[in-house]
């Protein structure tokens, strides 16, 4: 991968460069450690957020004939023109568990690999210029911005798993009437040791009720349902962009089985996809220019916690041509596994913007390196056969 410098955007609002430049230097340097604590040698390294697929399909992404002229900025700058896609279906938490679990909905993701685009990118994708977008099933991000993701990140770190109640302890000041003398002093000294201002208080309350809205958010099909960038792009040099992905018509199944195993989501995918019916999305642009209000700090673009209310306009069409049956196959399942969706596969045009963003690239870069530079692990025989050579000669 390589990667030209950003030119600074006149949308985005940086308190203190120095100090988050550390900050995701910080949060980069833990993924790397994060996957090493949790895929010990011979385990294979997966992502270090969305590591379980639903399964991989291919597509095509045809911008509309009729895009009015104000909209063909960039990848969407020439009506009827068509480009080959694919896109990978997932679960964001950051370990591979049932798709609900304990009892819990999670959020899901989707990920658009436009391929040979064209144009100046900003990352090339192993030396192709191609444009990923990445979705999940909310229109905004749980966590706000840099600051508040390292804080979650260091916790995960400590505690090895993918729960940080810790994170949210501050609110119970706030929220527990019964909450004991000692808890209240190792909540207080922990908020003075990560200087938690009043203005982060009110981030992680947000924080707190997107991820209730998540975790009781039933999905039946991955194919089914409606996805966001959460994050804004730039739009051209004077314009930004949130963009979201729509299924034109239902999509059976539209209901969570009622005892649903641990991978009904793919298995819902799979069904979906030996079906002899090709499925249409809509994908569609919010798009605001400078002149429009953006809040105080530029709140709408630095905190990827905030809703844009903007109407949503219809720009392109997702094909997603059927059946696909391969997509249960090893050998395609192997092949999505090592691709590399990163927001910094963009067009100039499209640059990623805002803290969430700004962090996004570095993260990504090292996830992906990391567990694609690992040798290919050696199937189970071969282990088998080195441990009893090891048990038998030492
Ligand atoms: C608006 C916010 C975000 C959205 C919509 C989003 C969405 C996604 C999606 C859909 C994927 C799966 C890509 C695939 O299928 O390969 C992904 C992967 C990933 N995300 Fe995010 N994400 C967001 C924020 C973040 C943040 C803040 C971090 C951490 C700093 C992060 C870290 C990662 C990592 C490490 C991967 C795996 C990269 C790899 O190994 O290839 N994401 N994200």
């Amino acid at each position: 991968m390589s990667s030209t410098t950003t030119s600074r955007c006149p949308f985005e609002h940086i308190q203190n460069p120095d100090q988050e430049a550390e900050q995701i230097a910080e949060t980069t340097d833990l993924t790397v450690k994060l996957l090493d604590k949790r895929y010990p040698p011979p385990e294979q390294i997966l992502r270090g957020v969305h590591p379980k697929s639903h399964g991989c399909v291919k597509a095509t992404f045809t911008i509309n004939s009729d895009i009015a002229p104000e909209f063909q900025v960039g990848l969407f700058a020439e009506a009827g023109k068509q480009f080959d896609a694919i896109i990978r279906f997932s679960n964001a938490a950051a370990l591979v568990r049932p798709d609900i679990d304990k009892g819990k909905h999670g959020s899901r993701g989707m990920a658009i690999k436009v391929f040979d685009v064209g144009g100046e990118v900003l990352i090339d994708d192993n030396g192709a210029h191609n444009q990923d977008f990445l979705m999940i099933n909310q229109p905004v991000f749980a966590f706000a911005n840099t600051e508040d993701y390292l804080r979650l990140d260091k916790i995960l770190f400590e505690r090895g798993d993918d729960n940080a109640p810790e994170f949210f302890a501050p609110l119970q000041l706030k929220l527990n009437p019964n909450i004991t003398e000692e808890e209240k002093r190792r909540i207080l000294a922990y908020m003075e040791a990560e200087n938690i201002s009043e203005e982060a208080m009110r981030r992680m309350g947000a924080s707190a009720k997107i991820i209730a809205g998540i975790q009781s958010t039933p999905v039946a099909n991955p194919l089914g349902i409606q996805y966001f960038s959460a994050a804004p792009f730039l739009f051209g040099s004077d314009r930004v962009m949130k963009f979201s992905a729509m299924p034109c018509a239902v999509v059976p199944p539209t209901d969570v089985p009622d005892s649903p195993p641990p991978d009904y989501l793919s298995d819902a995918l799979t069904e979906t996809m030996n079906r002899n019916e090709e499925l249409h999305f809509d994908f569609m642009l919010q798009v605001r220019r400078e002149c429009d209000d953006f809040g105080v700090d530029n709140e709408l673009i630095e905190n990827a916690s905030s809703e844009w209310h903007d109407d949503f306009v219809s720009v392109a069409k997702i094909t997603i041509p059927a059946p696909q049956p391969e997509v249960d196959t090893a050998e395609h399942k192997a092949r999505c596994e090592k691709l590399v969706f990163t927001p910094w596969h963009s067009l100039v045009e499209h640059q990623p913007i805002g803290s969430i963003n700004r962090l996004r690239k570095d993260v990504y870069q090292a996830s992906a390196t990391h567990r694609l530079e690992q040798p290919e692990p050696l199937p189970s025989f071969v282990r088998l056969l080195e441990k009893l050579f090891k048990s038998l000669f030492g």
